[in-house]
């Protein structure tokens, strides 16, 4: 077993998987099913199998092994997947050199930036830091959330970092870490951040992928200064501290989203602790996906500013394009989330957001501020500014279930909502493949998928059944039969790659739709399957017995073929004698 297979098998799809995406059981079977994290879907569509250990999506069509899974959402190479599901499952990596040059390239910007985060955290511990400190705890940020959020400091040198990696890194690994620049004239780096206070962000597993500088003075030119797009920080996928918050978004069953890095730690530190923000970037869809394989609710918190106000409008449109439940929080005033904690505490900010209206409620709010809402004209003038929102809801029933309350609490007649709302857009249905194959393939691939003694058993057999090159599935039975006479031990995932796109289709959408069978049960019903498929047709019956003796006869083994000689005379004695009273 090679080093891939070895980690495979002794970890648990389910549980890697069920680091990103909620699933559910489904009955007592070893199948999960969740919310696909590949595409955008309502109802689930994605299976996760957990005797297979392979997922398949039926909505997208992806499809894969553990491996597959953590390479596709994590962008990585399959040796870095490889090296991720080891390491979180405390298996170590041998020692080789890997020569992979995308995966080495990705290995020492990880180290790199290992090595600045280590770096900038000891430059605000040392006396150099004494002013950052201080600026720190003028906006009271405790040295707990300096440490917790693994707050630095960017060395005003130049070539603090340069001088680090200089001698540790090729110059083409330089050039891609965002870390230092190439000088202009001349050979040599210089290092990019300078005398900031240094934000680490992390990708969704833990590892430093980047950092937000901000600018210590005001009179700085730019107030932060962020990592530029590089092979590890891919800015439209992350979420500052998503790494932190994933847990308590799924204990809570929702995110609250913020616009800065402070926001983050002030809204952290007052026990929010589900809370991300998008880097300084406006939300992208991947982001959302992100945060939706945690949870599908979300509060969003955005600086009461115009800026604010606006990136909060896209955001929230964003958000429920990909169909999530949304709430405003709108701290009135003109303080951001982190000052508002500040000033009014912990405990009055954790109200708020939970207190915090849905998006459909707080536009209702916002209406009527702006329509008079004592004449009936007036509450329609209301409803119509909140419509188009509403109209955007993809699913029918909730599109008129939130006009109806949205109606309600307006005071608007739900006669004209119904009137308004009768036209909407159609939803694409959930696209849930059912299996084509008839009942017996199905029982008969379940029970040798599930069992070595009904795969002795009945494989020899169904080899020379005639009736299997007429099964939906014979490609699947035919790859199988090989493997057999191959004699490796069996693997799902080796089976799948013999197979066509058509026919791994066909193959998950058998086991996955079907009740799962317990080993001890998979010979007895693999037989009875064959029994059944052999009485179907006595003829070919006959004809499989004809072409086995005629195998056994070349093989030598003349005693077979006695045997299967007596067997075949005894069917065609069996099948005249039905056919005789059937007279
Ligand atoms: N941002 C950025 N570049 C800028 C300004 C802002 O990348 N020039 C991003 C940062 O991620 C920042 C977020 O937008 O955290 C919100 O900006 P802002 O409210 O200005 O910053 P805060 O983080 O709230 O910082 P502070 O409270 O120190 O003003
Ligand atoms: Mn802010």
């Amino acid at each position: 077993m090679d080093f891939a297979e070895q980690v495979k098998s002794s970890v648990d799809i389910v549980k890697t998987i069920s680091e990103y995406v909620q699933l559910k059981k489904a009955g007592g079977s070893p199948r999960y099913t969740g919310l696909c994290p590949f595409h955008t879907e309502k109802t689930p569509s994605f299976s996760v199998h957990s005797s297979h250990q392979f997922y398949k999506c039926f909505g997208c069509g992806a499809s894969g092994d553990v491996f597959k899974f953590v390479m596709e959402i994590e962008r990585v190479s399959f040796f870095e997947s490889l090296k991720l599901v080891a390491e979180r499952n405390g298996i170590d990596m041998p020692k080789r050199d890997y020569s992979d040059p995308d995966s080495k390239l990705r290995g020492a910007l990880m180290e790199m930036h290992e090595i600045a985060a280590r770096v900038f955290q000891s430059n605000l511990n040392a006396p150099a830091g004494a002013e950052a400190r201080q600026y720190l705890a003028g906006r009271n940020v405790t040295p707990e959330q300096i440490a917790e959020f693994g707050l630095g400091l960017s060395d005003a040198s130049w070539n603090q970092l340069t001088r680090q990696f200089e001698s540790r890194f090729a110059p083409e690994q330089l050039e891609q870490s965002g870390l230092v620049l190439k000088r202009r004239e001349g050979p040599g780096f210089y290092d990019y951040f300078r005398g900031r206070l240094m934000f680490p962000i992390h990708n969704e597993s833990g590892k430093v992928i980047g950092f937000g500088g901000r600018a210590l003075r005001p009179d700085e030119e730019r107030k932060y200064l962020n990592s530029p797009e590089t092979p590890l920080y891919r800015k439209s996928y992350v979420l500052y501290n998503l790494h932190r918050a994933k847990e308590a978004i799924r204990k809570s069953d929702y995110s609250v989203l913020v616009e800065g890095y402070m926001d983050v730690i002030g809204v952290y530190s007052a026990g929010v602790h589900n809370v991300v923000a998008s880097c300084g970037t406006s939300l992208t869809n991947t982001q959302v996906r992100a945060l939706k394989r945690h949870s599908e609710s979300i509060v969003v918190n955005f600086d009461p500013d115009t800026a604010g106000a606006n990136a909060a409008q896209k955001s929230i449109t964003m958000l429920l394009d990909e169909n999530l439940r949304v709430r405003v929080l709108d701290l009135g005033g003109d303080l951001d989330p982190d000052e508002f904690v500040k000033a009014s505490g912990a405990e009055v900010y954790r109200q708020r957001v939970e207190k915090a209206p849905s998006y459909f409620h707080w536009l209702a709010d916002r209406a009527r501020g702006k329509f008079d809402m004592r004449t009936v004209e007036g509450r329609m003038e209301g409803f119509k500014f909140i419509a188009p929102a509403i109209q955007r809801i993809a699913d029918r029933l909730e599109r008129f279930a939130v006009a109806n309350d949205v109606a309600n609490y307006l005071g608007v007649d739900e006669k004209l909502v119904r009137e308004h709302f009768s036209k909407g857009v159609k939803e694409p249905g959930p696209v849930h493949r059912r299996p084509d194959a008839p009942p017996t393939e199905r029982l008969l691939l379940h029970s040798l998928l599930a069992s070595q003694a009904a795969r002795s058993l009945a494989i020899p057999e169904l080899r020379d059944l005639p009736a299997v090159d007429r099964f939906v599935a014979r490609n699947v039975f035919k790859a199988l039969f090989a493997m057999h006479s191959d004699g490796a031990p069996f693997r799902f995932a080796d089976l799948e790659g013999r197979l066509s796109d058509a026919d791994r289709d066909l193959l998950s959408s058998v086991v996955f739709a079907d009740e799962i069978l317990e080993e001890e049960k998979a010979a007895e019903q693999a037989l009875a399957c064959l029994r059944s498929l052999k009485s179907q047709d006595p003829r070919s019956e006959a004809a499989a017995l004809r072409a086995r003796i005629k195998a056994a006869e070349r093989d030598g083994n003349l005693q077979e073929a006695m045997r299967l000689a007596e067997e075949v005379v005894a069917l065609d004695q069996k099948s005249r004698s039905v056919s005789g009273t059937a007279r």
